[in-house]
């Protein structure tokens, strides 16, 4: 293949999910420009007008209006957050300082992944919740006045951080926390000081004290570097050619990608530095490159998890061997992500293990062939697209429906890179 061009990529999933929950809480009109419009933002906008903030439809190239009123109001029914862990584990710190109770749920992946992460810290600090699926979904949670919070996590996790401070500003009060192994992103602790509350580190640990005010704003949501991942991946697998990936987050708790790759050979440059409500964005220039083994630390993982998928495909196309040490956290994804990479990789004629909780993958030149299973998981889908780029290759996704759960356009972009360039 080879690539040309320059293309956009979709918002950022993260920090659309964080400005439309904070949008609709607070009180009066606010604009979010470049939000992403992909079935798991839309999975936040649904329960959040079920809980009362009114949202304008979310269409791509509108800016989504969201008027709040200051709190949330009971919901009529239980809450449906479709694919989306973000959307219920954010959502359950909100709801963790409203006095009522709702139940929350979502689809068949969502329901089996693990919630006491969240409910265990909340519950210390006062919500209730009832159980119907042991540590899965569905569960109701009855939010309380709540105490302030000193607590080491058990896993570096930027959602339960983020329940945890947004159930500290809804709530009024102090919250510390300690990440174990490396720091996850950071996209709720910059939002919360635009907003005026004190979010302080020290010793590692984020202090977070009340103080601010959640008023109306106007932002632009950057490009997601997690999309972006995928397109930077196809670039680097290419023949020939040139990609530029325009107005993308380069938050560095989000470019760990950028470093491993950069050690494995890949040819990326960031240009057009500029902020956007705090947040870091630039041009991505990836260039085509061979690409060798490395070994990706456990304290990289946080700022490389939603990457792993790509970066353990592109590790398939290496001169030797990439180790990605501790992934442990990937089989409670929106899959079993860390088994199913393995799987995908051997199934494509790869020599691909899980030793422990480590995952390690040996580069082939053979071209990979063979079918490839998502489980709906989409960045499995996207990151074996990527694979099918390469020369003889013939790979067979089962489900490639499921990039709209993040990038609903990474088809069509794919294609649009590969056809510009011509094969
Ligand atoms: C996210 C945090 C990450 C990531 C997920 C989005 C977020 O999970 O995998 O796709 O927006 O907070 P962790 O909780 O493992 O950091």
């Amino acid at each position: 293949m080879k690539v040309a061009g320059s293309v956009l990529v979709p918002g950022d999933k993260s920090i659309t999910h964080r400005v439309l929950l904070l949008a609709a809480l607070s009180r009066g009109t606010s604009y979010v420009g470049g939000a992403l419009t992909s079935l798991d933002a839309r999975s936040t906008a649904r329960v959040l007008r079920q809980l009362g903030a009114e949202l304008s439809p979310l269409r791509q190239g509108m800016p989504v209006t969201v008027r709040g009123r200051g709190k949330f109001r009971r919901p009529d029914g239980p809450l449906f957050c479709g694919n989306s862990g973000t959307t219920t584990r954010l959502l359950l710190g909100l709801l963790a300082a409203h006095r009522f109770s709702v139940t929350l749920t979502g689809d068949r992946s969502l329901r089996r992944r693990p919630m006491r992460r969240v409910t265990f810290p909340l519950a210390t600090m006062g919500a209730r919740f009832t159980e119907q699926n042991g540590d899965g979904l569905p569960l109701t949670i009855r939010g309380e006045r709540l105490r302030s919070l000193r607590y080491e996590m058990p896993v570096s996790s930027a959602q339960i951080k983020s329940a945890l401070l947004l159930a500290g500003m809804a709530a009024e009060v102090d919250v510390a926390l300690l990440e174990p192994d490396g720091r996850s992103r950071d996209h709720t602790e910059r939002l919360l000081q635009a907003f005026g509350y004190g979010v302080t580190e020290k010793d590692g640990w984020i202090h977070f004290s009340p103080g601010g005010c959640l008023e109306p704003f106007d932002v632009q949501i950057p490009g997601d570097p997690s999309s972006a991942a995928f397109l930077a991946g196809a670039a680097t697998l290419a023949e020939a050619g040139e990609l530029r990936i325009a107005g993308v987050g380069v938050n560095p708790t989000r470019t760990g990608f950028l470093s491993v790759l950069g050690r494995m050979g890949g040819k990326i440059q960031i240009e057009n530095h500029s902020f956007r409500f705090g947040e870091p964005v630039g041009d991505l220039i990836v260039r085509p490159a061979p690409l060798h083994g490395t070994e990706v630390a456990a304290g990289e993982i946080p700022g490389v998890i939603d990457e792993i998928p790509l970066l353990a495909v592109l590790a398939s196309r290496a001169a030797g061997t990439t180790s990605f040490r501790r992934v442990g956290e990937l089989r409670v994804k929106e899959s079993d992500r860390l088994g199913l990479i393995a799987e995908n990789l051997r199934a494509v004629g790869t020599n691909a293990q899980v030793l422990g909780d480590d995952l390690v993958v040996e580069g082939s030149d053979q071209a990979p062939r063979g079918k490839v299973r998502t489980a709906a998981d989409h960045r499995l889908a996207m990151a074996f697209a990527v694979l099918g780029t390469v020369s003889g290759a013939r790979i067979r996704v089962d489900d490639m429906a499921c990039a709209a759960v993040s990038f609903p356009e990474f088809p069509a972009t794919l294609r649009g890179i590969a056809a510009r360039g011509g094969k």
